[in-house]
């Protein structure tokens, strides 16, 4: 039995801790001595250790960080996270205003903006539950991302309850995590002092520090927050305008920005512009530009979206920083999956907070339309003709070009293998597949990297060495390295040794999605192995799935589904496969995902026109989330077509092929439906 004398203490000493956080974190004011303060926690920690049932959710003691995680969760967020257009001139800013204005059929005056600096760091969704922080995700595509709840814990501008009260059961904060210009010059100090690797930019940094598995990184990396909007739970908010929005966050113990005003019409964006673009450099946070939002939350709602943007808001951004320098040396880089990329090696210039020593030209076509040569002196890459090189030309009045343009090889510069370049196509690849040493180093770089089978220490000079001396061909010949052999290399002490062959030997046990993701199928990357793995839940399923079956799978669409079985069908990585399982590859076996009832499981919907109250991205949302798919055109496999007002072709099309037609009334009723 707990004291209540000793809750209460606990309890004083929670509150007292984020009282004094907030002041410093966020009000920038700090309340108490450092000492002080460390002696509160410090208390608070020693009362949880010794009572566990104290621990509540909300505890400052949770902000040094939780054990590792395996790998990160993917969540779906409430709303959508939107992106916003750009606007980069003047007439862009006026452009954009005219069609608000005319969104909002406002013949005469002008409109009033809710006016903010653009934040460049990553933008994250806060979920509370009844006031209390119990979700936090990264952007990801917008519909979903990762779950990176730990981490944003450590973060002590979030508020892990909300002050005051009124706020939604459930309710969504939109804002971004960033890193302040000052304490990014102290951590790169420290990661310098420490012999570590330093960050480029504060951006870098932040999004580094963000996605840790090991939240206890997190937490020794001062990031901060500054809210900037509402997900779920916008609407039952008592006000009228987005500043209103923004002083109900400052309220709940969210950090605005100071910089944020609510100016009108034209003249006041432009001041606004110059103003902040004249005091950019002082800001204690990086931003690349502003964003205007029209502050009237019902203009707001009546403007609505374009795809995936608010037509209601706009990104008016700062120009790119931009440095002149030259050409050394065009290279072909050779990818995972053949992909030749021509890469300009360019003399080293700093600019837009990094050092740039090279710059991808994408692809040969881009090259020829760009015509960028060796000696030609570029604004990182755009190309400036008229101080190439030259030399005299035959005729001895005209100059022509020292270098010639340039041309891809016709075989593979790393394994001599012929390249092939579809018509259709603008990549160039060499066939060379696995036989070709660049093809496989990168296949095994990507099989180890952090992400697949997280084998730490096998890093590019390795792998190297491993590949040209023969000893490694496929990501199954890792697992049958020793410790003779591995000390033996160059580089390579008997402890690196050891520590190598014990990472591999913990990869060993893994999880389907990592596995799935390792193999470096084309067109499969992080989420789609994740979504394959939740839906098949076994190999065996997945090998078995042919093209049809693995549409079923929620974002899986053709050119997916095309890439894996054609990878699967191949008898060379089957066996890759089966000497992975045999070398002792594992991962706990798990049924098709089977959380929750899932009426609309197998079935395809398609949506058109404009639904009475779900917006198109919520209506998927929800689709989805009940086990359906939604799918883009109207075919035979279609199960209904979902149409509201001003449905088009789509329509049309259900009704010739007999697709049963229904409203969102009917599509909630079949959301509902067990
Ligand atoms: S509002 C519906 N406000 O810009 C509007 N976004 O392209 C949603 N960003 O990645 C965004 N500062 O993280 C908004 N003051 C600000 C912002 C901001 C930075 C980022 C945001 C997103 C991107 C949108």
């Amino acid at each position: 039995m707990l004291d209540s004398a000793i809750e209460q203490r606990a309890a004083w000493l929670r509150a007292e801790i984020e009282r004094h956080n907030h002041a410093y974190y966020v009000l920038d004011a700090p309340t108490i001595p450092d000492a002080e303060y460390d002696r509160l926690f410090r208390e608070l920690q020693a009362l949880e250790a010794e009572f566990p049932a104290l621990r509540t959710p909300d505890s400052p003691t949770l902000r040094v960080g939780a054990p590792p995680l395996k790998e990160f969760t993917s969540v779906t967020h409430g709303v959508p996270m939107l992106s916003l257009n750009n606007a980069f001139e003047e007439a862009e800013v006026r452009a954009f205003d005219a069609r608000v204005r005319e969104g909002i059929e406002l013949a005469n005056g002008e409109v009033d903006y809710a006016v903010e600096p653009k934040f460049d760091g990553l933008a994250i969704s806060l979920t509370y539950r009844h006031g209390l922080f119990v979700r936090g995700a990264t952007r990801g595509d917008g519909a979903t991302g990762e779950e990176v709840t730990a981490n944003l814990r450590t973060i002590r501008a979030i508020p892990l309850r909300l002050a005051g009260e009124g706020w939604p059961e459930t309710l969504e904060v939109r804002g971004e995590v960033l890193m302040l210009k000052a304490e990014f010059e102290r951590l790169n100090t420290r990661q310098r002092e420490k012999g570590e690797k330093e960050f480029a930019n504060p951006r870098n940094a932040a999004a580094g520090s963000l996605r840790q598995l090991d939240s206890r990184i997190t937490a020794g990396r001062p990031l901060t927050f500054f809210a900037y909007g509402v997900g779920l739970g916008a609407g039952s908010l008592k006000v009228a305008t987005q500043d209103e929005v923004m002083q109900v966050l400052a309220a709940w113990g969210f950090p605005v920005t100071a910089e944020r005003r609510v100016v009108r019409g034209i003249a006041g964006l432009m001041d606004y512009f110059a103003e902040i673009g004249v005091r950019r450099k002082s800001l204690p946070f990086d931003i690349d530009g502003v964003v205007y939002k029209v502050n009237r939350l019902a203009w707001q709602d009546q403007l609505g979206f374009v795809s995936r943007a608010p037509r209601w808001a706009v990104a008016h951004k700062f120009p790119a920083e931009e440095a002149i320098t030259q050409v050394l040396s065009i290279d072909v880089q050779v990818g995972r999956t053949g992909a030749m990329t021509p890469v300009a090696r360019l003399q080293p210039v700093f600019v837009g907070g990094v050092t740039v020593t090279n710059a991808t030209l994408h692809n040969e076509d881009e090259v020829r339309r760009k015509d960028v040569r060796v000696g030609d002196t570029v604004i990182v890459v755009a190309v400036m003709p008229e101080q190439r090189p030259m030399r005299p030309g035959r005729d001895l009045f005209e100059l022509e070009p020292l270098h010639p343009p340039f041309a891809l090889p016709t075989v593979c510069p790393e394994c001599g293998s012929a390249v092939e370049k579809p018509a259709d196509e603008a990549i160039a690849r060499c066939t060379g597949g696995l036989y070709c040493p660049a093809q496989r180093k990168q296949a095994l770089w990507h099989f180890a990297s952090r992400r697949a089978m997280d084998i730490e220490g096998l890093g590019d000079k390795l792998i190297e060495q491993l590949v040209d001396t023969g000893l490694v061909h496929s990501p199954a010949d890792l697992y049958r390295l020793d410790l003779a052999t591995l000390a033996g290399l160059e580089r390579m002490g008997e402890k690196s040794a050891q520590n190598l062959l014990a990472a591999i030997e913990a990869s060993k046990k893994s999880s389907f999605a990592r596995f799935i993701y390792a193999l470096g199928i084309r067109n499969v990357g992080e989420t789609t192995a994740r979504d394959l793995a939740r839906h098949l839940g076994t190999l065996d399923k997945l090998i078995a799935a042919d093209e049809a079956a693995l549409q079923e799978v929620p974002e899986v669409g053709p050119v997916v589904a095309a890439s894996v079985v054609a990878f699967l069908k191949e008898p060379h990585n089957r066996s890759v496969i089966d000497a992975l399982l045999a070398a002792g590859v594992h991962w706990p076996e798990s049924e098709p995902e089977a959380a929750g009832p899932r009426p609309l499981a197998g079935k395809t919907l398609v949506l058109t026109g404009t639904l009475p109250t779900l917006k198109r991205d919520e209506a998927k949302a929800l689709i989805e989330a009940a086990g359906g798919k939604v799918a883009g055109s109207v075919s035979k496999n279609t199960d209904y077509v979902v149409a509201g007002e001003e449905a088009g072709s789509k329509l049309e099309k259900a009704q010739e092929l007999g697709v049963a037609v229904i409203d969102e009334g009917q599509l909630r009723a079949l959301l509902t439906e067990n």
